[in-house]
């Protein structure tokens, strides 16, 4: 398929979709230095660029980034305009009913599901996830986090507190402010809806910052918004994380920082974060174990352990279960039918309807992923049962393609086993006692997810409750769903998001109210 064509007319359909709608800046009109669409970013509802013209070019990850489109470069300049677009902004949309505000996340959902097919592909086209088992999956269900986030608009209410007939002691729950949420780009769309439904529905405003190597599907996402919502409320911005992301974190008029993406940069956004004495929720990185018990040796937990490992999102994911603890009983067989599994997914052109595995983001993660994997394969008594290095000549060096890979008889303290590789490398350790195993399991900086395979549901439970981390799952391996509160234990992050409850702790501020009826 010829990307950048496809993208092209994708583009340009952005400004035909709908009648009513103004041609974007950029779409109908700029064409580059490289002939490829400029896609303005959205202030104040309007197609923006930045004020000193400069543009970032995204790249096919599968054609080893090959420009399909630019984006403006967004400069401290650009993020002021837009906080100060949606500071005003908020003035009115605080007022505005919760139930309406529900009521607009509805429709937006109802509009993302008609159009999910055109965000899938933009998914599949800048992030080189595979368009069937991933990239749509993304897309389609997007629409059930609009949907939820209306659907409990409603309950952003408070309490009263019984203190007696002459006092009335209530609460409210009242909206924060301008809300500066910043994504990556490893499931753009599905993140970037998370922020915008809970901070929305909650009676903030929002200036969204999308990731430099997926921005296109996100700008997609947020014209349909500005479809529904009014001018201001939802502003996305396309920019360097050090110069757009950075003046973001740090500008006074931001009362609330959302981040999900490194801990690294977590770190700095809750350093900016404490010199304002802003709230801030994180969502950061994970190395989460899997733990398969004796009588789990079979071809379901073997499907679930590829599902959590996320490998047709190459790895490129927080929750990716990633280190494996196998009982020793087992071990063998396990395996043989875990690579037996593996050998049959089908890695290459994201867009093609039959590949399971799609390319790696960019030349730097695929760096990362290798040097990793170099390192794995180097330790003594490491076993590659699968993969290794990514291969050197045919099809598959067009892009950041890397194949599953496993690497077992590796002990929890190696780099490999310690460190959040964002690739499709699962590493092998194996166990036999079942403290020994949970002792291992929280051996970790991080704590986001976790997956206990066990038939006994008593020794299942007993695990799951001993793990620390923020979500555990037990004999599956899917993603979120909405309306379980999600977010991490230790350096994995801070706050939950994508519940009614992580809503109400994060995007909103009780305020108390006591009355003297004496
Ligand atoms: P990153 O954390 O640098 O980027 C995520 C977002 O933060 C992007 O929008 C980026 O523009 C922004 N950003 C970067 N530097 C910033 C700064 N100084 N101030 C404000 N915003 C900033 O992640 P990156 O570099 O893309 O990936 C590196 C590693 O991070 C991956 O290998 C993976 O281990 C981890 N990661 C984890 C994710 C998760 O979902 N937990 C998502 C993406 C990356
Ligand atoms: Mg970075």
């Amino acid at each position: 398929m010829d990307s950048v064509g496809s993208i092209s007319r994708l583009l340009r359909s952005y400004s035909t979709a709908r009648p009513d709608n103004p041609p974007l800046i950029g779409v109908e009109t700029v064409t580059t230095e490289r002939q490829v669409q400029l896609v303005p970013m959205l202030v104040g509802g309007e197609p923006t660029l930045a004020k000193a013209g400069g543009t970032i070019t995204v790249g096919n990850p599968a054609h080893r980034n090959r420009p399909i489109a630019e984006v403006p470069r967004a400069l401290a300049e650009d993020v002021d305009a837009a906080v100060q677009t949606a500071h005003h902004a908020f003035q009115s949309w605080r007022r505005v009913t919760p139930r309406e505000r529900g009521r607009i996340m509805l429709r937006i959902a109802d509009a993302m599901d008609a159009g999910f097919e055109e965000i899938a592909v933009l998914i599949a086209t800048e992030t080189g996830n595979a368009l069937a088992p991933q990239s749509r999956p993304e897309a389609k269900g997007t629409a059930e986090v609009f949907r939820y986030f209306g659907g409990v608009a409603g309950e952003l209410k408070g309490e009263t507190v019984p203190l007696g007939e002459d006092l009335l002691v209530y609460t409210r729950r009242e909206p924060i402010g301008v809300v500066g949420g910043i994504i990556p780009w490893n499931s753009p769309v599905l993140l970037g809806a998370l922020k915008i439904a809970m901070s929305i529905t909650a009676g903030n405003t929002l200036v969204l910052k999308a990731a430099e190597d997926a921005p296109l599907a996100v700008l997609r996402m947020g014209q349909v918004c500005n479809e529904y919502l009014p001018a201001g409320v939802l502003n996305v911005l396309t920019g360097y994380g050090e110069e757009a992301g950075a003046a973001l974190a740090v500008h006074p008029l931001v009362r609330k920082l959302s981040f999900t993406g490194s801990t690294e940069i977590g770190k700095s956004i809750m350093h900016a974060a404490a010199d304002r004495i802003v709230p801030v929720s994180l969502e950061l990185g994970g190395k989460s174990p899997v733990v398969v018990y004796p009588d789990s040796d079979n071809d379901t937990v073997v499907q679930g352990v590829v599902a959590g490992m996320r490998f047709t999102r190459q790895g490129q994911s927080c929750t990716a279960g990633s280190r494996l603890f196998l009982h020793e009983s087992i071990h063998d067989s396990f395996l043989e039918k875990l690579v037996a599994k593996l050998q049959t997914l089908k890695v290459g052109d994201p867009l093609d309807e039959s590949t399971d595995m799609g390319s790696l983001i960019n030349q730097k993660q695929f760096d990362r992923v290798c040097n990793y994997i170099e390192d794995g394969m180097g330790q003594s008594g490491a076993e590659i049962v699968l993969g290794g290095m990514p291969p050197q000549d045919g099809p598959l060096t067009e892009g950041w393609y890397v194949t599953p890979t496993v690497i077992t008889r590796a002990t929890n303290d190696w780099r490999v086993a310690r460190e959040e590789i964002f690739g499709p490398v699962l590493v092998v350790v194996p166990w036999s006692g079942e403290e020994e195993v949970i002792r291992m399991a929280n051996d970790s900086h991080y704590g986001l997810a976790a997956y206990v395979w066990c038939q006994n549901i008593k020794q299942a439970l007993n695990a799951a409750h001993q793990i620390d981390s923020g979500w555990i799952q037990v004999n599956r391996g899917l993603g979120q769903i909405p309306g379980h509160s999600y977010g991490g234990f230790k350096m994995s992050g801070m706050g939950r998001e994508f519940s009614l409850e992580g809503m109400l702790d994060s995007f909103t501020q009780r305020k108390s109210v006591t009355v003297n009826l004496a």
